[in-house]
Formats: structure tokens, sequence, C-alpha cells
């Protein structure tokens, strides 16, 4: 069975995308045999598109197999939903539409488990999923954090960012207490960090005292080369492999592979 893993914070923009893409192209790129689903439950689309998928070209995607009935009928929309980069990581995107049906997905019997039912048929298949959540705490992150065993919180580095922990905490005691659901934090990652700026070192000292060994020894540095990435369709590996960004994420990658 597969390691599920969602990339989970309620703010936005702290690198929840890169971090869900360049993990599972490194996992792919450095562990031999390693099969990678990337699933994308924000209807943003970031991930998927940042891997080349052509999000506005879909003719199935994940809100079609949230709403399908059978099994069978899953297994034939998953078949036909999940894409290939040339990566070799596969995906199964979301794009606005999405969104369009949030209001009926939600109203949907057993909403919470929505994604766990929808990938069930191939959970076999894979040995790592990867979960990249929409920034809130809505019935997507909420399904996205059911169908996990462990999540990721990237923290960026700003005030801001430390502040939205207790909202991420908080969260995490929803899921718990609501849903019967552990919550296993495999880490906290500082992200966008840039060692020049004091609120950087700042925030991650503050990070460190608050979460002790939680926090992954890896910081994600604030490169050009990480945010042009996803413009031309590939990871940090492709783009810049021997760049600081793709130093950081392989870094991530073993750190996370040693936790799971
Ligand atoms: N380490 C980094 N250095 C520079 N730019 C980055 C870095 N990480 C992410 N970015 C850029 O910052 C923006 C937000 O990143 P990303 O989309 O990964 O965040 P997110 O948490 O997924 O956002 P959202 O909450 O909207 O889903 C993007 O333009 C991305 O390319
Ligand atoms: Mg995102």
């Amino acid at each position: 069975m597969a390691h599920k893993l969602a990339i989970f914070n309620m703010k936005g923009g702290v690198g929840k995308s890169a971090t869900a893409t360049n993990l599972a192209a490194g996992i792919t790129k450095f562990t031999k045999k390693a099969k990678v689903l990337l699933v994308d439950i924000d209807p943003q689309g970031t991930s998927g598109a940042s891997l080349g998928i052509p999000i506005w070209e879909l003719e199935t995607q994940l809100k079609d197999i949230f709403k399908s009935q059978s099994i069978e009928e899953k297994e034939s929309l998953l078949e036909a939903s999940i894409l290939s980069t040339p990566q070799g990581v596969d995906v199964l995107p979301s794009n606005i539409f999405l969104a369009v049906e949030e209001i009926s997905i939600s109203g949907l019997p057993g909403r919470e488990n929505l994604l766990a039912k929808a990938i069930a048929p191939i959970e076999d298949s894979y040995d790592y999923i990867i979960i990249d959540c929409p920034p809130n705490i809505g019935v997507f992150s909420i399904n996205a954090l059911k169908a996990s065993d462990s999540v990721l919180v990237p923290v960026d580095m700003s005030y801001v960012g430390l502040l939205g922990v207790r909202g991420v905490e908080y969260a995490f005691d929803l899921v718990t207490n609501f849903l019967d659901h552990e919550i296993n934090i495999l880490g906290v990652l500082a992200t966008r960090y840039d060692g020049r700026k004091i609120i950087s070192r700042d925030v991650l000292k503050s990070l460190s005292e608050h979460f002790g060994d939680l926090l992954f020894n890896t910081t994600i540095p604030e490169t050009v080369k990480i945010s042009e990435a996803p413009s031309y369709g590939t990871s940090i590996f492709e783009h810049d492999p021997k760049g600081a960004g793709a130093k950081a994420y392989r870094a991530l990658m073993k750190e996370v592979m040693k936790r799971w």
C-alpha cells in the first residue's frame, strides 16, 4: 500500500505546490523503481500545471471521480484522468471546475471520505501518493487529511506565516476530534528562507523552539529558479539541477524518506 502524504497549510503562497511537485519529481528521479502519484485537490490546479499538465484541456479530472458511485466507474475514470509527465510522475489533476462543483460535492454523503474512496482502487499501484491541498480548511483539505497517513506542513518565513501555524494546529485538532482520524505530522518545513533577512532567521528559530525535531533540518531557500520552474512545466531538478533549490529539495526528499 502506498505512503500517502498531504502537503497542507491554510496559508496561501507558502510553497505547498512547489513542495508537492518537487518532492514527487525528486522521489521519482532518485528512488529506483518508485512509483509516485501527485494528486491535486486544489481548484487552482497549480501542481498539475507546474509539471506541464494542460489543466484547461482535461476531459476528466478528480471531481468526476468524487461524483461517481460505482467502483467500476471510479476505476475507469481514474484510468482516464491520471496523466503521466515526462518526469515519470503520474498526476491526478484538477482545475477550476473542482471549485464550481464544491457545493454539490459538499452535499454528498460521506463527503469527508471522497478522496480516500477515489484513490482506494489504485493505492496498490503506487509507492507514494502526494496530495497538494488548497489554502483553506474546507471540504477538500479535510478530504486530503483524511486520505493521508501523514502531513507535511510548509511554513514561509514571515510573521504571518508563523501566526498561521496556530491555524494548522487547530485544523489537526478538528480532524482528530471530529473525524476520528489521527494525524501524523511527518514534519514542518521552513520555505522561502533567505538567511540574509532577520525575519527569516527569527521565524526559523521560533519554528525550531516550537516544533523541535518535527522541524525538518532542510530549509528551502527563496530562489528565482524555484519560482521559474513551473512556467517551463518542469521540476527544479530539470530546470536548475545544480542550483540551491534542487539541492534543498533533494535533501528534503531524503529526510522525508527516512521519516516515513
Ligand atoms: N522557495 C521558493 N523560492 C521562490 N519562489 C517560490 C518558492 N516556493 C514557491 N515559490 C513561488 O511562490 C509562489 C507560491 O508558491 P506555491 O504555489 O508553491 O505556494 P502554495 O502554498 O501552493 O500557494 P497556494 O496556497 O496558492 O496553493 C509561486 O509563484 C511559486 O513559484
Ligand atoms: Mg498551491
